[in-house]
């Protein structure tokens, strides 16, 4: 899977650039934030509030936490799900400094009474609280610091527009192109002290899936193949070997890919099949497959998302009658 096992997140942490110059590919988010972070600076204010979309792994908690370091803000993080009332966020809110960072992960997933608190908060930096209980209750609008929201979601279709409007910008992270990915992977080895030829880093770029969290934890995996068999260079051969244990095929496909393809190809014939019927078959959420699997599969063309639902192509029939 393609989130995070917990001592992946430690790893994670030693891994994560911890500035715009460090951070791989992405070029054009990349001007776009140094863009927000300069000219804030220069009229000496808040940069505007930012939104990250795209698929888990490509690097959105590591550009709220650059765009915190490289403006010189102080970072508050929190997440979706944490923030179960308007009370939750209002305490969080009004503890905040001026020209603080607030990062708030799996932004869709906050609850509705948030949202809407938040929306003023993001807007003129207010909060209304409601003091008291039943009919005398009142509602007192206080003020808060300025601050920079920057939020994250593997589904930004899941926001409501409302929420979306209120992001001055909205940076959308793509899948990563080989040559960059080979960029994290060189960039990770050194800082892990793993040794590696360009061929079995090449090999690596191309089983990554156009992630930067795949790609690093595929060289953990080779690394530790050749250290167990004795080998203090990651080569080409403990490259295979790993992958073939582990089941990765040489598009950096996994079992659960190659099972969602194959039920495609043969038990739905090749015809479109709705989301939850899928679900059903492979044993996995919606939400899973949606936000977390079938995007890169969408990506290198071997399923496509029509109106009736998901549908092999000839590319992915290909694909998984070699496999
Ligand atoms: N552009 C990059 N350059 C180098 N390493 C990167 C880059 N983007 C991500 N990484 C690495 O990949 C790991 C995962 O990135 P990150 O946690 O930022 O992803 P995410 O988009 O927040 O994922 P999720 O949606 O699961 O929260 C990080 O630990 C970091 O080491
Ligand atoms: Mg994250």
């Amino acid at each position: 899977m393609i989130e995070p096992t917990p001592d992946e997140r430690e790893v994670e942490q030693t891994l994560r650039p911890s500035n715009l110059s460090e951070f791989v590919g992405q070029k054009k988010v990349v001007s776009q934030i140094e863009l927000l972070i300069s000219a804030a600076k220069l009229h000496n204010r808040t940069p505007d509030h930012i939104l990250l979309a795209g698929p888990p792994g490509l690097g959105k908690t590591t550009l709220a936490m650059i765009v915190a370091q490289e403006s010189n803000r102080t970072l508050r993080l929190t997440s979706g799900p944490a923030i179960q009332s308007s009370g939750d966020l209002a305490s969080m809110l009004s503890a905040l400094e001026s020209g603080d960072v607030l990062f708030i992960d799996e932004i869709h997933r906050m609850s509705r009474s948030a949202e809407e608190m938040l929306y003023l908060a993001m807007e003129d930096f207010r909060v209304d609280v409601m003091v008291g209980k039943g009919p005398g209750a009142t509602s007192i609008s206080l003020d808060i610091s300025p601050f920079t929201l920057v939020g994250a979601t593997t589904r930004s279709g899941m926001l409501p527009t409302p929420l979306r409007d209120r992001f001055g910008f909205t940076a959308f992270l793509e899948f990563y192109e080989t040559d960059e990915l080979e960029g994290v992977i060189e960039r990770s080895a050194k800082r892990l002290g793993i040794e590696l030829t360009s061929e079995s880093i090449a090999a690596l770029a191309l089983r990554s899936r156009g992630t930067p969290r795949i790609a690093n934890r595929l060289l953990r995996r080779v690394r530790d193949f050749a250290a167990v068999n004795g080998h203090t260079t990651v080569d080409l051969e403990s490259v295979s070997g790993a992958m073939a244990l582990f089941e990765i095929d040489s598009q950096g496909l996994d079992r659960v890919d190659r099972q969602i393809l194959r039920l495609l190809a043969t038990q739905f014939a090749a015809k479109p099949v709705g989301l939850s019927t899928l679900a059903v078959a492979i044993g996995e959420e919606p939400d899973t497959i949606e936000a977390v699997i079938e995007p890169y599969l969408i990506r290198i063309g071997y399923i496509q998302r029509t109106s009736r639902g998901r549908e092999i192509t000839q590319a992915g029939i290909q694909h998984i009658s070699q496999s």
